[in-house]
């Protein structure tokens, strides 16, 4: 499998409670009223250097902020680390940040045991992002050059809690958050592998892998077999490829007596250079990430399967190689789809659509009573929402909401885009059910009209990660490449449907 989990051995310790081996690293968290109040944080000489360094102005224990000192033999430890937060209790999201600030200083710093001292009165609840933050903050991007990515050398942490404070709570909330983060990591590490090294095929070998560590169903529809059920729609989109198609399922039953199952349907476009509508060359290897969505649903499936909560899911991957050749579908081209319903192809950049429709299908027919969708579906979506926020479509209020939910509780931003009536003219088309593009305005929704032209009236909800899969430089615990978005929000909506 392409992500092992972190090696890390972490614990917690209670206040002035030493076990074993000294840490490295000290890391205290540091708000910015620390110097009014003047309470000790780790020794007065140490405290003293800190509110000489907030003298001088080059720390003020503002979020982002992270100062390194060395101890001296002032203390055990032989560095300390100050991060500057918010006051505490830190919120969720603030606490993800700190700790992905640390993550960050822990790799730049090559530390290898690390004390966190968390701040006074922080909720056990808020343990996960915590280990979400310092996990994903540790995390790059691999190399294929000789000695590889810059990795993380840390073995050992400790996370030091205040006295009275719920051990057995925190455990198991780190625990979560430690399977969360290690479901991102891995969907980071199948986005950033270039597209000669993870065609369709290697990409249903993944999935097979996953199956095989956790017990999950898999069925994998090869060419031949996507031929012999009908799929014409993702057959026709892998044409142009000398790496042909694969329809990936993979089924989790948590709650056998259950009639529900929720099905994730990820967009597995191996490599989109747009085949005969051809994209431009600049920036074009951006597009090894058009199977974020494949990577999204694969790394909830990990989460899944390490935190097998009771309820019932089918994955469906559709993946394929976007190419332009001779054999490659052309625009004008109408495709039979999985469902029986044909395609007007306008233009062959937008495939991602064309594939997910039998990906839909697929869910449905391998039982799925409510279907989300994590797609790189458009460009449009990046114009509306940045790289920041998550585009989202759907035709059920309620499912949404529960979604909505789950992305605040995981700390990923998620934003509704409409689907009046009045849009469904985009995609009419003379010769076929519906064409796939439907002009220059409104592109992300057009993309999402298509999309629903295939969910046979089950509560459904599309998200577009067009703008949120790929970062093109680091930003805060997100490293460039592949974020892994979608994820914790998948995995906690599956969680939250659980109880
Ligand atoms: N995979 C792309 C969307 C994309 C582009 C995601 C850039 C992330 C960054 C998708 O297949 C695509 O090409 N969409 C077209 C659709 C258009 C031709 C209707 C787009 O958005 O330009
Ligand atoms: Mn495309
Ligand atoms: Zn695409």
């Amino acid at each position: 499998m392409l992500w092992t989990d972190w090696n890390i051995q972490w614990r917690i310790v209670g206040a002035g409670q030493h076990n074993g081996d000294i840490a490295d690293m000290i890391i205290r968290f540091v708000d910015a009223s620390f110097q009014d109040r003047g309470e000790p944080l780790v020794h007065p000489r140490l405290d003293g250097a800190l509110r000489d360094l907030y003298g001088r102005g080059s720390f003020s224990g503002k979020p982002g902020e992270a100062v390194s000192l060395p101890t001296l033999g002032l203390i055990p430890q032989p560095y300390v680390l100050f991060v500057g937060c918010e006051q505490a209790p830190l919120s969720d999201q603030a606490l993800r940040h700190a700790a992905g600030t640390i993550g960050n200083k822990l790799l730049e710093l090559k530390v290898g045991r690390a004390d966190i001292v968390l701040p006074a009165g922080q909720p056990a609840a808020s343990a996960a992002a915590l280990m979400e933050g310092l996990l994903l903050g540790l995390y790059r991007r691999n190399s294929l050059a000789v000695g590889g990515r810059e990795q993380a050398k840390l073995e050992q942490v400790s996370f030091v809690l205040e006295e009275g404070a719920d051990v057995e709570a925190w455990q198991d909330v780190l625990q979560r958050g430690y399977a969360a983060a290690n479901a991102v990591c891995y969907a980071r590490e199948l986005t950033n592998v270039p597209s000669n090294l993870l065609t369709p095929e290697l990409l249903a070998g993944e999935a097979r892998a996953l199956s095989e560590r956790y017990g999950f169903d898999c069925t994998i529809y090869d060419e031949k077999a996507a031929a012999a059920e009908g799929m014409g729609g993702l057959l026709g989109v892998g044409l142009g490829s000398a790496n042909p198609p694969r329809m990936i399922v993979l089924r989790y039953v948590g709650d056998p007596g259950s009639e529900q199952t929720i099905g994730l349907v990820g967009k597995g476009i191996t490599f989109d250079t747009g085949g005969i509508s051809l994209k431009k060359a600049e920036g074009m290897e951006e597009m090894i990430s058009d199977m974020g969505g494949a990577a999204a649903v694969l790394g909830a499936m990990r989460a899944i399967g390490e935190l097998k909560p009771k309820v019932n899911v089918v994955m469906v991957v559709p993946a394929a190689e976007n190419m332009p050749s001779g054999s490659a579908f052309k625009p004008g081209d109408v495709l039979t789809t999985y469902s029986g319903h044909t395609v007007e192809v306008l233009n062959t950049d937008a495939e991602g659509r064309i594939v997910l429709g039998d990906g839909l299908t697929t869910a449905i027919r391998h039982g799925a009573t409510k279907l989300i969708d994590v797609a790189t579906l458009t460009g449009a979506v990046m114009h509306a929402l940045g790289d920041l926020t998550t585009g989202a479509f759907t035709n059920d209020e309620s499912l949404l909401g529960e979604l909505r939910q789950a992305a605040r509780f995981a700390g990923e931003y998620v934003w509704q885009l409409p689907l009046h009536p009045e849009y469904d003219r985009l995609l009419k088309s003379d010769v076929a059910d519906v064409k796939n593009h439907g002009g220059a305005w409104a592109g992300a929704i057009a993309g999402a009209l298509f999309v629903r032209h295939f969910t046979e009236g089950k509560p459904w909800v599309h998200l577009d990660i067009g703008g949120t899969a790929w970062m093109w430089s680091d930003r805060g615990f997100e490293s460039k490449g592949g974020t892994g978005v979608m994820v914790r929000t998948l995995a906690e909506y599956v969680r939250l449907s659980a109880d």
